[in-house]
């Protein structure tokens, strides 16, 4: 049975990751920090679904702030295979936690990876690196496109990014980077924009709110499906050789379209309800990235199946039943 380590557990990600190692039989150890309040949410679903069998899975108290936390993990696991998906994954936010994002997000990588060459355990790597590290660049984008970074984020990945190659280098660690464009879901966090917006749309059409309040509605985005990528991480460590690639759709949507779609999902005009706001504007922007996936397709036969239209469609009718399920009062968190 294959032991993985998973950082970033509570995530969007490491929900579908957690719920796709157990279905193929891994033994999945997770990282969770402390928090005031039960932060397992995503991962209950995933843990539960039939079939999968929570017995296998165990999650523990760390923070890739305490490097000390990390390096036990990785030494009392002896993980096969680790995927760092844990950060502090906010651009907006990280022009406020510059400092913070850096150790987070930058540091907290060669943190891991440092506990894999300080254990001498063999695992294998998945780092979460970003389109948000090509930044200023033109589309397409793809693995030989050189990154400027427009955000505290994106420079931390940026390191994150160039230690994972570098370890691999210099102590021939199969440690593998995956570029992945925007991908979202039900269960992407409630600040990102989609998520934002079809929440909004649910509860609007529900006659709870009247407004949606955005900033960049030119920007322009790739958005896939969460839960496809993550089988692009899983496909990227059983490849023989460790290397770096770009996960994406290279379809191409503004936010202006994504919110135009979502609300005639519902029948109503999107018009009727966005109202710009400053507030949500950022120092520097990153206005448009397009992937091209093409060495995923060809070396990882991986390509994507959900597309822009059925990935709004399915988030409206995930935060439309969620609604449902909040009003009835029929969420209970447990601890996990
Ligand atoms: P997410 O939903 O924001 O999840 C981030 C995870 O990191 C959460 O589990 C969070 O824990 C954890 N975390 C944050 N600070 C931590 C700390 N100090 N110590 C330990 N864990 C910490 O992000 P996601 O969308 O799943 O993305 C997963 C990874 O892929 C991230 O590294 C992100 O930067 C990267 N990425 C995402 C996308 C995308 O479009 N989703 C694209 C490219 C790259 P809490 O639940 O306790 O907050
Ligand atoms: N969050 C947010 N909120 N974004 C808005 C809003 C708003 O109210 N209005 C417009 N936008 C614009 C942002 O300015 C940005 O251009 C675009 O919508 C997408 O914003 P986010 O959904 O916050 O995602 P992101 O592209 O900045 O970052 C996400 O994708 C990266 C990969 O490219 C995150 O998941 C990162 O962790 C990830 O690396």
């Amino acid at each position: 049975m294959k032991r993985a380590l998973v950082t970033g557990t509570t995530g969007q990600d490491g929900s579908y990751l957690v719920e796709l190692l157990l279905a193929k039989g891994y033994e999945v150890h997770g990282l969770k920090r402390r928090s005031s309040s039960f932060n397992t949410g995503r991962i209950e679903e995933a843990v539960r679904s039939e079939g999968h069998r929570p017995d296998r899975f165990s999650m523990h108290y760390a923070d890739l702030a305490d490097a000390a936390s990390v390096t036990n993990l990785v030494r009392d696991i002896e993980p096969d295979e680790v995927y760092h998906l844990g950060a502090q994954s906010h651009v907006a936010v990280s022009f406020e936690i510059p400092e913070y994002t850096a150790d987070i997000t930058g540091l907290g990588t060669i943190r891991l990876l440092e506990a894999i060459r300080a254990s001498g355990v063999p695992s294998r790597f998945y780092q979460a690196s970003s389109s948000e590290m090509f930044g200023s660049t033109p589309p397409p984008q793809n693995e030989a496109t050189p990154f400027h970074p427009r955000s505290p984020y994106g420079c931390a990945k940026v390191f994150g990014y160039w230690s994972t190659v570098n370890y691999r280098e210099a102590y021939d660690i199969h440690a593998s980077n995956g570029i992945l464009f925007n991908h979202e879901s039900g269960r992407r966090g409630e600040t990102f924009v989609t998520r934002k917006i079809t929440r909004a749309v649910a509860r609007i059409a529900a006659g709870l709110q009247s407004e949606l309040r955005l900033g960049n509605l030119d920007a322009v985005r790739d958005w896939g499906y969460a839960p496809e990528y993550v089988e692009a991480m899983w496909l990227m460590l059983q490849q023989d050789e460790p290397d770096d690639y770009v996960i994406a759709t290279g379809e191409a949507h503004t936010v202006r379209e994504f919110a135009e779609v979502a609300f005639a999902q519902v029948g109503l005009n999107w018009q009727d309800y966005v109202v710009e706001d400053p507030r949500y504007m950022r120092p520097s922007e990153v206005d448009a990235l397009i992937g091209d996936a093409t060495k995923a397709k060809e070396k990882l036969g991986w390509e994507p199946k959900v597309h822009f239209a059925e990935l709004v469609k399915r988030m409206i009718e995930d935060d439309t039943t969620l609604l449902e399920h909040e009003l009835a009062g029929r969420l209970v968190r447990v601890e996990l």
